[in-house]
């Protein structure tokens, strides 16, 4: 008996990828979807592993034990506790090697043959270099076609916040690489005080700094975090939260400036090695350091979208029409609807959750990336349940645009509003949760029950079928 496969593409395995993928190969009956037809689910990552970059900044100073568990594989990512597929029913897959780096990663992430009822996903190892309509292409040439596809390829950002490796062996060597400079450094210049340059500081003096209890070779290291405004942490919440990071890095002994910029040298580039440096603010200041590390925003991961045409333009003046384009041009961010489809009705069953869309910076974390996630699975659920695919595939437009109309789409629901938590240090820092502040004391409370624990890895790793102790 044949059946239809309805093929769901997944660009990215963290969390707004991985968890989109996970929930849709668990629908109802493994991933079967109306009629005779199966959802089969293929993941593109073009590491060999999931990096859990929150406790990126950790892992940076305690690159022996902590450090390794930071990396889950991904061949356990259809798994599920409760899930219809259990593990012993897979079949071992067949490994349909490409060449050029790019193929299954992992046999066991295929869940069983055709005919198990239990769908055929798997996890491919590349990079997404182009979208099309109905197709992907990835660096090694392979091209995926496509009924649904998710794009969660989220942003980069300077090591070690996030690592540039695409392997775990070289990803622990770049961190390890990076400690070991900072084990030389006496001055430690932190440029730029979002989350990851307080959560930088916080780490360094906790295990460092001047009231650390290190001593011997190396001795205490001093550590000055400049920043360009005074919205220390995060830049969307309360004053009181600003101010309760400011006097926690200070009582780590965090030299801290606000509203001083920096004048990057031209001819220098800042690669987190030790060299002696004096460096200029614009107000005049002189910061000079032994190693400088940038913690200045991230990059939103989208080139792969420059093959995608956009179909939608807005009138500039009577005579003049301008094309919206699918990436801002400014943020590289992707554009969505509240539904996390694409924003050109031309793509209604293209979806981009997670840090790759251009939602608010306050509405961007991995806990939103992973309900994201759900919102595009339940939405993607929705649109086969109207058999869009189909009608979209035999081109019968009126009645796709009507499948569209009559769909359940949800509007990804932003809760909870008014949040973040920013680390100083594993035993400090600060909340804010609707708009409450959770300072002081107990803000270091919070901390250390929650995030300064295990750097939510165990919450995280969850996805991914392993315990923190279970990785290597
Ligand atoms: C140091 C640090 C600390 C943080 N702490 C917290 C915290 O405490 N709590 C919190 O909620 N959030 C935190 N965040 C933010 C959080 O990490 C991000 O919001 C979250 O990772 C976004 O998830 P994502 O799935 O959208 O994208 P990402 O995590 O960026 O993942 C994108 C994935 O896509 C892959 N990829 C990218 N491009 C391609 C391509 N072309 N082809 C194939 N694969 C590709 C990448 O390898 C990666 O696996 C922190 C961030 C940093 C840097
Ligand atoms: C939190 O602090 C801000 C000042 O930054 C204040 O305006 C606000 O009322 C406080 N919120 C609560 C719930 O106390």
């Amino acid at each position: 008996m044949s059946s239809t496969i309805i093929r769901v593409v997944v660009v990215g395995a963290a969390s707004a990828g991985a968890t989109a993928a996970k929930s849709l190969s668990q629908s109802s009956s493994c991933g079967s979807g109306p009629g005779n037809s199966k959802v089969q689910v293929t993941v593109v990552e073009r590491r060999d592993h999931y990096f859990h970059n929150i406790g990126a900044l950790h892992g940076s100073v305690e690159p022996t034990g902590f450090l390794p568990k930071l990396f889950l594989p991904l061949d356990r990512l259809f798994e599920s506790k409760w899930g219809k597929c259990p593990r012993d029913k897979y079949k071992s897959g067949t490994s349909s090697s490409s060449g050029g780096g790019s193929d299954t990663v992992n046999e066991k992430a295929r869940g069983g043959s055709d005919d198990d009822g239990c769908g055929d996903h798997s996890v491919v190892r590349g990079t997404l270099t182009e979208t099309h309509p109905n197709h992907i292409v990835l660096d090694n040439g392979q091209e995926l076609p496509f009924d649904y596809l998710v794009l969660a390829t989220g942003s980069d950002n300077h090591s070690p916040a996030k690592i540039v490796s695409l392997t775990r062996e070289d990803g622990i060597k770049e961190i390890r690489g990076f400690n070991q400079e900072l084990e030389k450094a006496s001055k430690v210049l932190i440029i730029g005080g979002g989350a990851v340059g307080v959560e930088l500081a916080g780490e360094i003096a906790t295990k460092y700094g001047p009231t650390s209890d290190i001593s011997g070779s190396g001795g205490s290291k001093a550590v000055t975090l400049v920043h360009g405004n005074s919205k220390l942490g995060a830049s969307h919440l309360n004053q009181k939260f600003h101010d309760d990071v400011k006097a926690k890095l200070e009582q780590l002994g965090v030299n801290v400036y606000l509203n001083e910029r920096i004048i990057m040298p031209p001819d220098v580039k800042l690669d987190n090695k030790v060299c002696s440096r004096i460096i200029n603010s614009i107000s005049g200041k002189e910061f000079e350091s032994d190693l400088q590390i940038l913690a200045t925003g991230n990059r939103i991961n989208t080139d792969y979208m420059k093959t995608l045409a956009p179909t939608i333009t807005s009138k500039i003046s009577e005579k003049l029409d301008s094309i919206i384009p699918l990436v801002d041009p400014e943020t590289n961010h992707i554009r969505v609807k509240p539904t996390l489809q694409l924003a050109d009705p031309a793509y209604p069953h293209i979806f981009a959750p997670g840090d790759v869309n251009d939602l608010p910076h306050s509405e961007k974390n991995a806990m939103k990336a992973k309900t994201q996630g759900d919102t595009v699975a339940k939405n993607i659920k929705a649109l086969i349940d109207v058999n869009y695919h189909g009608l979209r595939k035999s081109g019968n437009i009126k009645e796709a645009n009507e499948a569209l109309e009559k769909a359940a789409l949800s509007d990804w629901s932003n809760f909870p509003r008014n949040t973040g938590m920013v680390t100083v240090g594993p035993n400090m820092g600060s909340v804010q949760f609707l708009g409450w502040n959770l300072t002081g004391g107990f803000g270091n409370f919070v901390i250390r029950k929650t995030k300064g624990k295990d750097y939510l890895l165990s919450f995280f790793g969850s996805t991914y079928g392993y315990k923190p102790d279970q990785s290597k």
